[in-house]
């Protein structure tokens, strides 16, 4: 098990992560960011969704836009427009700590042994990096998901090129994958791999995860032409529990920062020395490119199934 901070800009699959975290890692706060909706209505989605779960753990606000661009729109399309299905009472405010002084306080305190674990866009964690760059090696291990890389297919969900995470803040991203923190990373070429339907969701016997996830379901089969809900955030958790289920490639990574690849996330497959070279100097990353789904999927279900 083990010490997590959880950043999450939680939606529909961000709340299934936050169940299976609660069950499987040791969560020493929740920070939240702009992403899925605006930070405000992710600190009310946590406070509601950590009831509903009967998980206590500090609930912080975070940033509310992206380091450089403009705010682009939310997934309410994907997630509903408060982020968690449309189907739920939140009576819940929106008021929080500094998620960022939060996470520079956590780390200093206890070096060498927090794992941050990012399933929104990298504002908060790039910010607290650029406030207190001592944090750096203190830091244990970066845990994302985000990106695409290409493998099956998989080479973006919110345009052809971008994966919806990176292409929010592709600055804050860029920044983070290219410093020495080290980062897996969980892209949707694992992420759209492991996919659950509504009847295994139904049989996890928590009326609250079916409710939330309607939306979803109905996302999935109308727009992108499949039946079931693609786990990616939960993925982040996966790993932390069985690493041995997914191939990795070790590679530096960039961002794209402008242009019609905006948000798209490359990693070095050239061995040849390029006269001008955007990775060097960048460390190698962990990339998960292939995952054992079946596995993946079997032991997030068990974890996550109530009986009565
Ligand atoms: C990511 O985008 C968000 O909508 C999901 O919560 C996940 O973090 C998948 O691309
Ligand atoms: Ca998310």
């Amino acid at each position: 098990m083990r010490k997590i901070i959880l950043d999450t800009d939680i939606g529909v699959d961000d709340a299934f992560a936050l169940a299976y975290a609660a069950k499987t890692q040791n969560i020493l706060g929740i920070t939240t960011v702009f992403g899925n909706v605006p930070v405000a209505q992710a600190v009310k989605n946590a406070k509601l969704f950590c009831r509903e779960i009967g998980l206590d753990v500090p609930i912080l606000r975070g940033c509310s836009r992206p380091l450089a661009l403009p705010l682009h729109a939310n997934a309410t399309d994907v997630h509903g427009s408060d982020g968690l299905g449309d189907v739920l009472d939140n009576p819940f405010d929106d008021r929080a700590g500094n998620a960022v002084d939060f996470i520079i306080e956590t780390v200093r305190a206890q070096p060498g042994e927090i794992t941050l674990v990012a399933i929104g866009p990298l504002t908060n964690l790039a910010c607290a990096m650029n406030q207190a760059p001592d944090i750096i090696p203190l830091v244990k291990e970066v845990i994302i998901m985000g990106g695409a890389f290409g493998t099956h297919g998989h080479a973006g969900n919110v345009t052809p090129h971008s994966e919806f995470n990176i292409w929010k803040d592709p600055h804050a991203a860029d920044q983070l994958l290219s410093s020495a923190l080290p980062v897996v990373i969980l892209p949707l070429d694992v992420t759209h791999e492991v996919q659950i339907s509504g009847e295994d969701i139904r049989e996890l016997n928590q009326p609250v995860l079916t409710a939330i996830s309607q939306g979803y379901l109905r996302y999935s089969l109308e727009k992108e032409g499949f039946e079931g809900m693609a786990l990616h955030d939960t993925l982040t958790i996966s790993w932390l529990n069985h690493p041995q289920w997914f191939t990795t490639v070790q590679s530096p990574v960039r961002v794209v920062t402008e242009g019609i690849t905006l948000g798209q996330t490359l990693r070095k497959l050239t061995p040849l020395a390029s006269r001008y070279d955007p990775f060097a100097h960048c460390r190698a990353q962990t990339l998960c490119l292939a995952v054992q789904a079946t596995q993946v999927k079997q032991a997030f279900l068990h974890s996550l199934r109530l009986v009565n």
